[in-house]
């Protein structure tokens, strides 16, 4: 299927986390300055959607239990967290936020 628009750049708080879904996947997207990153909504722990987390120096704290990811690899940082977090290829044209599921 390729990159297709989420969001658009000026929507998303620099520093922050927005939550989106596409094709009923949620998605996290990380806006930092003109660069987003995106990985799957859900924490791999257990059901907590990680837009409702934390982010700060370049991770995403999981509202729940407070598992850490690196929000550009997806890498499970701390306990209790055991399983890396799926993360999607993202662009930004023309201030569209593009991202490709695949
Ligand atoms: Fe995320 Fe437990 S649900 S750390």
């Amino acid at each position: 299927m390729g990159f297709r628009k989420v969001a658009e750049l000026d929507a998303l708080r620099d520093g922050g986390v927005t939550g989106v879904e596409v094709d009923g996947v949620p998605i996290a997207l990380f806006r930092q300055g003109n660069e987003v990153h995106a990985t799957h909504g859900i924490c791999t722990h257990a059901l907590a959607f990680l837009k409702d987390g934390y982010v700060e120096n370049g991770t995403i704290e999981c509202p729940l239990h407070q598992g850490v990811f690196d929000i550009r690899t997806g890498r499970a940082l701390c306990a209790p967290l055991t399983q890396d977090l799926a993360t999607y290829a993202a662009k930004v044209e023309g201030g569209d936020v593009l991202v490709d599921l695949e």
